[in-house]
């Protein structure tokens, strides 16, 4: 009797061994199933580097970018032109413009090399010399600017605008640089400075 119980008992033993095996086994194949491939996959270098040249302010830049590059992390990133502002990265706060053949553009929005024929025109390139452009001129005498983030963009923004040769009003200025937002608030006094430079156009165009 005594030797059928200890030998009931001992095939209970072995039966939860080999269950707690089995588990643990199950166990072991899932957690790897549900782990990342092993690091041995190699992100590919990059390869896709092409030649690109830009001109900035009057001057050629040869660079070797990848496409993907906007315009404006390789004028901030590659050549140093910081004045134009990341705010957005989007296309919705107007910190990145700039000036492409006399036209305003968000250059977040555009890559650098579609602009390897174009005369690019950043904030740094609008004085002549020690001489102010009229419209940084007018936006110094009419205070247009508080932080001075978004500066640089309301400028070759509103240069584009003169430009254009649409906005004959200040409801039309505020319609046509609604693209450039001033945190601050600095609007009366940006539409104030764009009014006086439409009154001496010629001397604004770039
Ligand atoms: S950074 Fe380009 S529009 Fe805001
Ligand atoms: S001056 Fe500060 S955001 Fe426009």
């Amino acid at each position: 009797m005594r030797l059928r119980f200890k030998r009931r008992r001992f095939g209970q033993v072995a039966i939860a061994s080999t269950l707690a095996t089995m588990l643990e086994s199950f166990r072991s194949k899932a957690l790897a199933q549900s782990q990342p491939q092993s690091p041995s996959v190699q992100t590919p270098a990059i390869s896709n580097v092409v030649d690109v040249k830009l001109r900035v302010n009057g001057v050629e830049h040869a660079l070797k970018i990848e496409p993907r590059v906007t315009l404006l992390d390789a004028l901030r990133e590659r050549l140093d032109l910081t004045g134009s502002k990341k705010g957005c990265d989007h296309g919705q706060c107007g910190a990145c413009t700039v000036l492409i053949d006399g036209r305003r553009v968000n250059s977040c929005l555009t890559f650098a090399i579609m602009h390897t024929d174009s005369e690019i025109t950043t904030i740094e390139g609008l004085a002549k010399g020690d001489n102010l452009h009229p419209m940084q001129a007018a936006f110094v005498a009419h205070d247009g600017y508080q932080c001075g983030y978004c500066t640089p963009g309301q400028i070759c923004s509103a240069v584009g605008l003169v430009n254009e040769g649409q906005a004959k009003s200040d409801d039309e200025i505020r319609e046509l640089m609604s693209g450039n937002i001033c945190r601050c608030g600095a609007y009366p006094n940006i539409v104030a400075a764009v009014r006086d430079v439409l009154g001496g156009k010629k001397d604004a165009a770039v």
